[in-house]
């Protein structure tokens, strides 16, 4: 996939990453942002009422390979898994459609995010930086969230760490236009809502957990049984906003299920895979476009340069 050509884009792309590296150093062949990371393997199978939402290929066919990479948050590719900082967790899912054809989805733990746009989430990231601990109040970061709700909003989110990366729920967050095959189209937010009933742990218990312990656990998991997620989507109605990445829809919205993706494998290669694998927000396929949310647009570039970076290290 080549990158798009609009300089002020990919200057944003690449200030956004200088940010993450800015804070957390640089990892060579990791990720700036969810550097720790493990992938599985399995597949999905559509629900029936999907291809009424959109003709996209995984939604028809019977059944579509896909591989899935778990992550934690920050730029840290050490952090253990029970520091706060790793939340919110990652899940991002390749549905491979056919010989280097594929579609992603993207989603994380938390119900929102701080910003609309880049270049705020660039201010943010500045802030960030430049407030370390101890420093005077008001710092930067606590002057930002203050003359920005949404992001005091994600800041204030309760964002838990996990039992287990199968017991959490991911929210894709940015909107997208599905099309079904008679040309009704309707926008959506993924949400990928585990089969297993939802368990997190109280500050007092993740102190209890070792720095590897959703790692260790989901291997322990996929070996004795799979691990299954339903893919559900969020429908807008008409006027609901779906070009805002922090802004919700009323949870009186209609939740869609597309399927399910059954994982049954952990991937053999996993540091190779991790580091050649780029996921992409934007989907590229028939019966599922972009909405103009900016983030998608950013996030793609963002995602394809960093993930040239890795590769190349
Ligand atoms: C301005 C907005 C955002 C920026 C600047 C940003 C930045 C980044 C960067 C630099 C990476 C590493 C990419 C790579 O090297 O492959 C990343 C990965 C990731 N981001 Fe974002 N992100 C943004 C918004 C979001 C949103 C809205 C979500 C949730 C839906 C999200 C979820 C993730 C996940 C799950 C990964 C790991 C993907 C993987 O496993 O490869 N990000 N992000």
């Amino acid at each position: 996939m080549p990158l798009p050509s609009d300089e002020k884009l990919i200057a944003l792309s690449e200030a956004l990453i200088a940010g993450f590296d800015a804070i957390f150093g640089v990892h060579p062949g990791f990720r700036p942002a969810h550097a720790k990371g493990v992938l599985l393997s399995g597949r999905f199978t559509p629900a029936p009422g999907a291809a009424k939402l959109s003709k996209a290929q995984h939604f028809v066919s019977p059944s579509t390979p896909v591989t899935v990479r778990f992550s934690s948050s920050s730029g840290l590719p050490l952090i253990p898994d029970n520091d706060p900082n790793a939340n919110p967790r990652g899940i991002a899912i390749r549905f491979h459609l056919g010989d280097r054809q594929h579609t992603d989805i993207i989603a994380h733990s938390a119900d929102g995010f701080p910003t609309r746009t880049g270049a705020e989430f660039l201010e943010f990231l500045k802030a960030i930086a430049s407030s370390a601990p101890g420093a005077p109040s008001p710092t930067p970061v606590e002057a930002f969230v203050g003359s920005h709700p949404a992001a005091l909003a994600f800041v204030q989110l309760p964002k838990p760490a996990p039992e287990s990366f199968a017991t959490e729920a991911y929210f894709g967050v940015t909107a997208l236009h599905f099309a079904n095959a008679q040309g009704d189209t309707r926008f959506g937010r993924y949400r990928i809502v585990p089969e297993a009933p939802l368990a997190h742990l109280s500050d007092e218990q993740v102190k209890t957990r070792d720095a590897n312990y959703l790692l260790d656990e989901i291997r322990a998991r996929i070996a004795a049984q799979p691990v299954k997620f339903d893919v559900r989507v969020q429908l807008a109605d008409a006027g609901d906003v779906v070009d805002d990445a922090t802004i919700h829809w009323p949870e009186t919205r209609e939740v869609l299920t597309l399927g399910t993706v059954t994982l049954d494998a952990m991937v053999s290669d996993d540091a190779a895979g991790q580091k050649t694998i780029i996921f992409d927000p934007i989907p590229r396929l028939e019966g599922i476009a972009p909405s103009d949310d900016p983030l998608l647009e950013l996030r793609a570039a963002i995602y394809l340069i960093s993930g040239r970076r890795r590769r190349a290290a």
